[in-house]
């Protein structure tokens, strides 16, 4: 047997008609509309304190705009739109941006000790197709129009081990279908995890849905593999360091 078809195993993930889910016989709601992560707690001062105060409005995505064409939230015409969930430090961000100039890109992060990180990683190369919210991405994304984004990054989320948290993780049937929406025929949901439970948990749930296939090959090695065009993040690379196996996930709309 695979080490997927081990994994699978472990779980099973029941979406009852009733619009809920049940998961190993527990029953939950369709994910919880609450932010249960972190905004405060760590000190944002020196360099980080002045990007917050003087580059992150250059950058900042108000909600006041999630209403408009995303076309209009660049001043340059941007092939594509791609969103990125939960950025922490934004090295994939910066990176993506950096080596896709013609691709708008809106990242979102709620932890504004992380939303400095971005802002420094930025501001070495200020690009011009990136848009960002310091909260929560969730009633943007409610906001953008159908098939209007070609790639949605989710890298690394909080795992919520525990059961009874289970409910505040992303990957939950609302917000699959949400991101089913605003994605394009083609375009890709991408998912990074060294999490085996959450990884199980993310494959049961799109699996189980006839709106996307998994793109990367889970009989070989392939999603044990981070692709060419997707940088390390620093959760995965502290996973690395510690010698935790990471799943490269691929979802694309069908
Ligand atoms: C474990 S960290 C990973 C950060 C980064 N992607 C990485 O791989 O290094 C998950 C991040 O997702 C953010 N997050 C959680 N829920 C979010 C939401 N609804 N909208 C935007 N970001 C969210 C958290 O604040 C946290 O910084």
């Amino acid at each position: 047997m695979t080490e997927y078809n081990k994994i699978k195993q472990k779980q099973e993930v029941i979406h009852n008609d009733d619009g809920t889910i049940t998961v190993n016989g527990e029953k939950h709601i369709h994910g919880d509309k609450k932010f249960y992560g972190r905004r405060g707690g760590r000190t944002i001062d020196g360099y980080r304190k002045e990007l917050m105060e003087n580059y992150l409005p250059q950058l900042e995505l108000k909600p006041s705009e999630y209403s408009q064409d995303p076309k209009t939230w660049f001043n340059e015409p941007m092939d594509e739109l791609w969103v990125e969930v939960g950025c922490g430090g934004g090295e994939h961000l910066s990176w993506q941006a950096q080596n896709n100039k013609n691709i708008g890109i809106v990242g979102a992060e709620p932890f504004l000790f992380s939303v400095g990180s971005m802002l420094r990683h930025l501001k070495e190369h200020e690009p011009k197709n990136v848009r960002l919210i310091a909260d929560d991405i969730r009633p943007m994304l409610e906001s953008l129009p159908d098939q209007s984004v070609s790639r949605v990054f989710l890298l690394f989320p909080d795992p919520w081990p525990k059961v009874k948290h289970h409910r505040r993780r992303f990957v939950n049937p609302h917000n699959l279908d949400t991101i089913s929406r605003i994605l394009k025929k083609g375009g890709e949901f991408r998912f990074g995890s060294d999490h085996a439970e959450l990884v199980t948990w993310t494959l049961k749930h799109l699996e189980e849905r006839t709106d996307f296939k998994i793109s990367v090959d889970m009989t070989s090695n392939e999603w044990r593999t981070r692709p060419d065009d997707w940088c390390p993040t620093r959760y995965e690379q502290k996973a690395v360091s510690k010698g935790i196996p990471c799943a490269y996930l691929i979802f694309t709309k069908i």
